[in-house]
């Protein structure tokens, strides 16, 4: 792919498909209003890239045919698509080890003790991509209480995308991703895979039946019930811009149970002066003026 004409100082990317910052700007806009993601023109190459992938796939000849299709009220499935193609799902199990270090000294005492007690309990991981986020918050709430699943305790793992989705829902990733789970913490709740050439492993029905997946976009609509004890929003509100952002935080604020903990990404911030937040620990907020 070479760049040539020049916009606003950047230049429009130019290769197997004719390309115009007229069509980047109609992406984009249709990105930004059905996932909140912002996509700079500095972006415009990577947008080319990784949709030339779904033209080649569809057979069409030109960005202006793909605006035309997504934009159709044909493109539903194709609209998917190219929000599935923009996200970046980029995880790992335990990434950013502090938060479940938290989780499993300052919150989940309270929390084990309050199931035991006939409570209910509530985790979610809002953006959970492949799932290597909610199987660490599971194995994470395992240790702690081994009978977890049997008594009133779920984990509820949610992101925009669907392929995303089905693949959390598999629980099935390859060996090499094994180091990132501590060994203790592997015990009777991850198998070897027995089918295919790849060495897999996957996780039990011990483990899988703390949670439930469901497609979910944070911008829409939330069909939840009762509050959350704790929630991990991490590693997507760098994609949103600050408008969003502040609706999202202050919608968590509103689904979080009063002693609530909410985890966000390394490069994220809440705004504590404006928002119902105060820290409790390294991008870890919990709602101001709860009892302690
Ligand atoms: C970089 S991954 C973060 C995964 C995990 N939370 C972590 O920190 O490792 C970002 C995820 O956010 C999802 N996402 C993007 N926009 C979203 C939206 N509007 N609603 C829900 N999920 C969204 C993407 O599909 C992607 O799987």
């Amino acid at each position: 792919m070479r760049d040539v004409r020049q916009h606003s100082g950047s230049p429009v990317p130019t290769g197997e498909f004719a390309f115009a910052w007229d069509d980047f700007h109609k992406i984009a806009a249709l990105v930004h209003g059905e996932a909140g993601i912002v996509l700079p023109e500095n972006k415009a190459n990577l947008v080319y890239s990784r949709l030339a992938k779904r033209l080649r796939a569809i057979g069409l000849r030109s960005f202006r045919e793909y605006c035309a299709l997504v934009e159709s009220d044909d493109g539903a499935d194709e609209r998917q698509a190219l929000i599935a193609a923009m996200t970046t799902n980029v995880t790992r199990f335990f990434r950013e080890p502090h938060h479940f270090e938290h989780l499993s000294e300052r919150v989940l005492p309270d929390l084990v003790s309050a199931a035991r007690r006939g409570q209910r309990v509530r985790l979610w991981s809002s953006a959970c991509s492949s799932g290597e986020e909610p199987y660490s918050i599971a194995l994470t709430l395992l240790k702690a209480m081994p009978d977890a699943a049997s008594h009133d305790v779920l984990i509820l793992a949610s992101d925009i995308d669907p392929d995303m989705i089905a693949r959390a829902t598999a629980g099935s990733y390859p060996a090499v991703r094994l180091g990132d789970i501590p060994l203790p913490m592997r015990g009777q709740w991850i198998a070897n895979d027995r089918e295919g050439t790849e060495p897999r492993f996957h996780f039990t029905e011990g483990v899988k039946k703390l949670i439930r997946f469901r497609q979910l976009n944070l911008l829409r609509d939330w069909p939840l019930r009762g509050a959350f004890d704790v929630i991990f929003c991490r590693n997507v509100m760098i994609y949103f811009d600050q408008e969003t952002q502040d609706d999202i935080w202050r919608r968590f604020a509103r689904q979080m149970s009063p002693q609530g903990h909410i985890y966000i990404g390394h490069s994220e911030r809440i705004a504590t002066d404006s928002m119902p937040f105060e820290l409790a620990g390294q991008t870890t907020y919990r709602l101001k003026g709860a009892r302690r």
